[in-house]
């Protein structure tokens, strides 16, 4: 848990992507070991997200592998069983928290209110995404997050652009932000690799100038 959580600090940074191929898998996760960005958030809304963590995690075992978008357990059980090292959820839902927690798998779960930061916290999880970050309060909500709950840190996904990366990333309880705008899934189906490098690179050009 260490490990990742050190990793998500370290990188600043998300890919939250819907990938349309296994092929489209490695070719996006090449590109980002490439950029120095060997993070990725595979959602489970493209019937080849399971595959695609597996693949990725056999080709590129230095990449950390996240799956997203977990509505269900059995959808937990397999990205596990494929490779995932965390599971990420747009909610916070009780039954996800205890499979992840029987398997030691690490559960980012989706929060967006006070009782929410809450419940995830009486689990014992610590790293909540914020979701959707900016028609949730955006930074306001999280400036006031960290005054009341000084122990918990944050993953923003839901509306971070390089207009308000930098502005969530230099909030103290903020650990890394997430979004679809690095590697857009028609971007991907349309096989714009150079478009989708660029915004990676632009991307982390911003997270450089605010070190
Ligand atoms: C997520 O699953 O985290 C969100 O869909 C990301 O939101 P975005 O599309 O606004 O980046």
């Amino acid at each position: 848990m260490l490990s990742i959580q050190k990793s998500l600090r370290h990188y600043k940074l998300v890919p939250v992507v819907s990938l349309p191929s296994v092929d489209a898998a490695l070719t996006l996760a090449e590109l980002l070991v490439q950029c120095n960005l060997p993070v990725i958030e595979v959602t489970f809304r493209t019937p080849s997200a399971l595959q695609a963590i597996a693949a990725i995690n056999q080709r590129y075992p230095e990449m950390l592998v996240l799956a997203g978008t977990v509505l269900q357990e059995t959808q937990a059980v397999h990205a596990h069983e494929a490779g995932a090292v965390g599971i990420v959820s747009p909610g916070f839902a009780p039954g996800l928290a205890a499979i992840c927690k029987q398997r030691r798998l690490p559960f980012f779960p989706g929060v967006c209110t006070p009782s929410e930061v809450q419940m995830a916290r009486e689990e014992g999880l610590k790293i909540l995404k914020f979701f959707p970050a900016e028609s949730a309060g955006g930074i306001k909500m999280i400036n006031l997050f960290a005054n009341v709950y000084q122990d918990v840190t944050f993953m923003p996904t839901g509306g971070i652009s390089p207009a308000n990366l930098a502005g969530y990333l230099s909030c103290k309880n903020i650990l890394c932000c997430g979004g679809t705008w690095l590697c857009p899934e028609e971007l991907m189906i349309d096989g714009k690799w150079k478009k989708i490098e660029r915004l990676i690179s632009e991307a982390l050009e911003i997270i450089k100038n605010i070190n």
